[in-house]
């Protein structure tokens, strides 16, 4: 169907922020199951760029679902959403210049891939918090792991809703043997054979 949406051109382009900015627009997507640690992961990489002197931002799974996908829950069709658009504020801000770092679970292969396609697949960093559930479960930070056994929070991850493992990830942390430094040393290492600056 016709929209008779015509987009804007604009005078200044994301090159041009991009030199101005001296350094390579990427999404560095931690994906992993509730309590895996990716927030804590995604924000400490975040802090060690930003000293590094790279422009940043983080987006963070709880931050964005209580403002601009606050309307969204957890059955699939949800998530595939609440993906979508994240994806689409991760290209907007990667054309502004910045560095992307973000931590959302993400359970779906094929959405993973659709960001990929969408940001450049050269632009795309995926950084897999693997965890095995029963660690994830013992945890249990938020207390919600359970509250899904009871059967209080439907749809939760893990247990009866599904998470598809990245196949080929960038970097895979295991956060329950590794040392928080050294997984962070080791996504800084990757990330840094990717931007210039
Ligand atoms: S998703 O699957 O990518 O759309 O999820 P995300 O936007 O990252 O949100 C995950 C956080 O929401 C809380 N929460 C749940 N997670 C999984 N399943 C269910 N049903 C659920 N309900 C609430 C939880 O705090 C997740 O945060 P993290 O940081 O992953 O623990």
């Amino acid at each position: 169907m016709e929209n008779h949406i015509h987009p804007t051109v604009f005078k200044i382009s994301g090159q041009q922020r991009k030199e101005r900015l001296k350094q390579k627009p990427k999404l560095i997507w931690f994906t992993g199951l509730s309590g895996s640690g990716k927030s804590t992961l995604a924000n400490a990489v975040e802090a060690q760029l930003f000293e590094d002197g790279y422009m940043t931002y983080l987006l963070d799974g709880d931050n964005i679902r209580t403002g601009l996908n606050k309307d969204l829950g957890f059955s699939d069709s949800d998530r595939i959403e609440n993906i979508r658009r994240i994806a689409e504020v991760a290209k907007l801000m990667m054309d502004a210049g910045l560095l992307v770092v973000s931590a959302f679970i993400s359970p779906f292969r094929e959405e993973r891939e659709m960001i990929a396609n969408l940001v450049g697949e050269d632009n795309f960093l995926e950084i897999f918090v693997d965890c095995p559930i029963e660690v994830c479960e013992q945890r249990d930070v938020k207390g919600l792991y359970a509250k899904a056994r009871k059967g209080i929070i439907k749809n939760f991850t893990g247990i009866d809703s599904p998470y598809e493992k990245p196949l080929d990830p960038a970097v895979h942390v295991h956060s329950d043997q590794e040392e928080l430094r050294d997984s962070v040393q080791k996504i800084i290492k990757t990330i840094s054979a990717n931007i210039c600056h």
